[in-house]
């Protein structure tokens, strides 16, 4: 299996136009009056090409546009790409994460080796430098992925790695650029891993394998445990909703715990943190199963499960300063003569009895599990991610997460951490009237709601297992996947979920 490509990324100081680069990568606002010093001492040097191209009206710096000029004797790099930022003061980190994505993406497909991105320089004194720094990595981790670990013809190649540096021509800037290179680094390099494991398919990636890829990760971190439950263990604590929903399959379910316990002293005002993510390694519906039209993409259906294990790799790389348990209930969900039924009512881990009703809302069954453990273990804060719903998907595309809980304060610093890291979320409600859908006649609950408000009377399902604490539910079905490759970003697994959750905790220990 090939590796992905390896990305090496620095900070160095150096002259813009003396920089040897195969790519060179500029930004331009398009209500820029006239050319930033950096792109003034590259068109100086380049004779006006730069200017020309503006004033023939070839590039604006519309958000999304790109020019490229060729190098000469005066300027170092062989390519300078421009990038367009759109407006200055609509200008954020996530603008210039995106464009940095863009860069790479075309960097990996033109082959080049190396590429240098000066990026942050247009934006000037206007943003924090360091979130600047965090925004490049994180967009060329972003931007250059591919999955491709079983192609094995090489005409289609890609280069093995790509060299990349960000760079600065002043000293005194480069220290506070470099921090923020050196976290996006660590993120970026969590969700490519994710994505990885997101795109491989269910007959490589199971939940055992799952299970053995977090235990790696406790074996490589010392600040991270895991402890796996499987399907005995899982039979011995009564955590019906994860066998049920596994009791299809010969992969077995697990339950996979993770916990990050940070080095140092931790300030009592740092809330414990507890991650709930789906993995559900493949998703056909059940006996009420799926129409065969992209079933394939339910090899997605894990996505939470992997955010979160890969969100615990970013924290414990970062060494933030808050505890996180991340939780990670694994099961596949097929049809066979040892499946769960519609009709089947569960003994959840908590107690609650659950009527089943559609075998395909298997992911609230094996959540509800993870979710009651996290209140047991007393998290004060949990948030799961889950692609739940395709109702979720309807309502908002592929553009932003469904967000809900049952705490104002929680759903604020999520929407902040959404800003943040770029992985937008919208709100959406999940009380009593949702709640009362859920109610069943012959159990405490059932699994599926009415035709209307599905991603909501979800939610409302979850609710029902947090008992008294802070509690966010993130909705990801829509925004796992990139049906159709962009201009960010090749097609397949999306990675959604470790920058947000990554994001929120990094603002919970600046405190
Ligand atoms: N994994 C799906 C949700 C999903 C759908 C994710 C499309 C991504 C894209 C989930 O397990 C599911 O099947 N949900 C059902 C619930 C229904 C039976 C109440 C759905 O959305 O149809
Ligand atoms: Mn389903
Ligand atoms: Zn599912």
């Amino acid at each position: 299996m090939k590796e992905i490509i390896e990305v090496r990324l620095k900070t160095r100081t150096v002259d813009f136009s003396k920089c040897k680069t195969d790519l060179l990568v500029v930004g331009h606002f398009s209500d820029a009056k006239g050319l930033d010093k950096v792109n003034a001492e590259l068109n100086r040097k380049l004779d006006g090409a730069i200017e020309r191209l503006i004033e023939l009206g070839d590039f604006e710096g519309k958000e999304g546009t790109s020019a490229i000029v060729y190098g000469n004797a005066n300027i170092g790099a062989k390519r300078v790409l421009l990038l367009g930022l759109g407006e200055r003061k609509k200008a954020t980190p996530d603008t210039i994460r995106k464009t940095a994505a863009r860069a790479a993406n075309r960097a990996v497909s033109m082959k080049a080796k190396n590429m240098s991105l000066a990026l942050h320089r247009a934006v000037g004194g206007r943003l924090d430098p360091s979130k600047m720094g965090q925004a490049c990595a994180e967009g060329t981790y972003f931007g250059s992925f591919r999955y491709d670990e079983f192609v094995t013809e090489n005409e289609n190649g890609r280069p093995e790695k790509l060299g990349v540096e960000v760079i600065e021509s002043d000293p005194s800037k480069t220290k506070k650029l470099s921090k923020g290179v050196n976290n996006g680094v660590i993120i970026g390099r969590a969700q490519s891993y994710a994505r990885t494991l997101m795109n491989r398919p269910a007959n490589i990636i199971n939940p055992v394998e799952i299970a053995k890829a977090a235990k790696k990760l406790a074996r490589e971190h010392k600040n991270l445990s895991c402890t796996v439950y499987d399907e005995k263990k899982l039979v011995a604590k009564g955590m019906g909703g994860i066998l049920a929903v596994g009791s299809g399959s010969v992969n077995k379910p697990r339950l996979i715990i993770l916990e990050y316990t940070p080095a140092g002293r931790v300030s009592p005002k740092v809330p414990r943190v507890g991650f709930v993510g789906k993995a559900i390694t493949f998703d056909s519906g059940g006996i009420s199963i799926k129409p065969a039209p992209n079933m394939d993409q339910m090899k997605l259906d894990k996505t939470g499960g992997i955010a979160v294990l890969c969100t615990m790799k970013a924290v414990a790389e970062l060494g933030l300063g808050v505890h996180v348990l991340g939780l990670i209930p694994s099961a596949e969900n097929l049809p066979g003569g040892s499946s769960y039924r519609p009709g089947d009512i569960i003994t959840t881990f908590s107690k609650k009895t659950v009527e089943v009703l559609n075998t395909d809302a298997e992911g609230r069954m094996v959540m509800c599990d993870a979710l009651h453990y996290a209140d047991k273990e007393n998290c004060d804060i949990i948030i799961d991610i889950a692609t739940l719903t395709g109702a979720c998907k309807v309502a908002l595309g592929c553009y932003m997460a469904g967000l809900m809980g049952n705490d104002e304060k929680l759903i604020k610093q999520l929407q902040r951490a959404a800003v943040d890291s770029g992985e937008k979320v919208w709100p959406m409600p999940s009380g009593d009237e949702y709640a009362k859908e859920m109610k069943s006649k012959i159990a405490d609950l059932r699994n599926i709601g009415s035709k209307w408000g599905g991603a909501c009377t979800a939610a409302a399902f979850l609710r029902q297992f947090v008992g008294e604490r802070k509690w966010a539910h993130l909705d990801i079905a829509g925004v796992d996947i990139f049906e159709k490759g962009t201009e960010t970003s090749a097609e397949g697994s999306s990675g959604f979920g470790v920058r947000l959750l990554t994001s929120f905790l990094m603002n919970l220990a600046a405190k």
